[in-house]
């Protein structure tokens, strides 16, 4: 059993918030780190993006902005880093802030390839410098509840986790659409959303996934990445894992789901995996014959702001399990295995 002292119960806030600084001020930081960073009482002294029209958003949110990473790490009220650039420059980003001495909470997939993994890992421990991976379903209240009841025995002993994670990433998707491409996204729809799943499971469960296989395929969108995969698993006592990943699910469909099957009950999340809260939860009695929703503590707190908060205590010293960098450099091998065993390569 891994982790068995990760504990998401106690209070947000027990230590002053770092003073952040973003780098790569794109979707996911503008949407939901900034919103989340702010709600966990923190602050982000600026910015850094290449791209123009970044810089502009940050600067109408009134926020500092410039095109590299320099200034913000010459700042030394600047305590940790938020890294959301495209995959492949997540390891430039991560080895500049370390060696500057910054905290640093690094966007899912911890990098492009399992070799940047390694090497910012090497770098991390060089430098001392606290580090997370941004996995935020470990974060959403609904599966810390879900954890809870799994804990508690509401389902017996766990036999199986499913997952249907999809969404719909055309070759339009954004205006440099860096995820269709296989050199800056390190793969497709396995390498950006099987993460979420992998991390999901070993939080679950506390424990590690250990056997991995997983099928590709390149169904519908014209890109070179896979636009779905099948993964299927098992961890470490046996319970087997089935994950559906896809870019090729329109989003007005049924496209998120998590099952947690046990000897005795079944948990069935739905609309619970994404980047925000809500969904719902149903607890199945198998021995009642009945279905209720499952109670959910603090349902309506964002994901991020818990991931925000977490990662505050995190780096000023606090040591709970939330993370860690050999779990992370762990799901990056198990992507490169579940691409191997599918027979793609991963940049096709
Ligand atoms: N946890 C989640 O739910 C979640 C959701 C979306 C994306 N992500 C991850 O976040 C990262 C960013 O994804 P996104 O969808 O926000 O992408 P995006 O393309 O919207 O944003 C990326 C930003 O990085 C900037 N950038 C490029 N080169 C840079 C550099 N050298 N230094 C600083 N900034 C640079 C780009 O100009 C862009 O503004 C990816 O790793 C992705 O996998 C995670």
């Amino acid at each position: 059993m891994l982790d068995a002292t990760e504990n998401l119960s106690r209070p947000l806030q027990e230590t002053a918030p770092p003073v952040w600084g973003i780098a790569g001020f794109g979707w996911v930081a503008r949407d939901y780190a900034l919103p989340g960073i702010l709600a966990a009482g923190g602050r982000v002294a600026a910015i850094a993006d290449p791209d123009p029209s970044a810089r502009r958003a940050a600067a109408a949110a009134g926020i500092g902005a410039s095109a590299d990473l320099a200034g913000l790490l010459a700042d030394p009220t600047v305590g940790a880093i938020y890294v959301a650039t495209p995959n492949h420059l997540h390891r430039a980003a991560v080895e500049a802030a370390a060696q500057a001495g910054k905290a640093v909470l690094c966007e899912k997939p911890m990098a492009a390839t399992r070799a940047d993994a390694e090497a910012m890992a090497d770098c991390v421990a060089r430098t001392g410098i606290r580090y997370g991976t941004a996995f935020d379903q470990r974060h959403h209240p609904a599966h810390a509840a879900i954890r809870d009841a799994i804990a508690s025995g509401a389902i017996g002993r766990v036999t199986a986790i499913r997952i249907v994670y999809a969404c719909w990433v055309d070759a339009g998707f954004a205006r440099d659409n860096w995820r269709a491409d296989p050199g800056r996204a390190g793969g497709g729809a396995l390498m950006d959303l099987a993460p979420h799943g992998l991390d999901l499971t070993e939080f679950l469960l506390s424990e590690r996934v250990e056997a991995i296989a997983a099928l590709t395929q390149h169904r519908v969108q014209p890109y070179a990445v896979d636009d779905g995969a099948l993964l299927i698993g098992r961890t470490a006592n046996g319970v087997l894992l089935q994950m559906h990943v896809a870019y090729n699910c329109p989003e007005a469909l049924p496209r998120r789901r998590l099952e947690v099957i046990g000897t005795e009950g079944q948990i069935v999340a739905d609309r619970t995996m994404g980047q925000t809260p809500g969904g719902e939860v149903w607890l199945h009695d198998g021995r009642l014959g009945l279905r209720r929703k499952l109670p959910v503590p603090d349902a309506t707190a964002s994901p991020f702001t818990r991931q925000m908060s977490a990662f505050a205590r995190f780096a000023s010293g606090a040591e709970d399990g939330t993370f860690s960098i050999a779990r992370d450099l762990h799901i990056m091998r198990l992507l490169d295995r579940a691409y191997a065993a599918a027979g793609s390569a991963r940049c096709p």
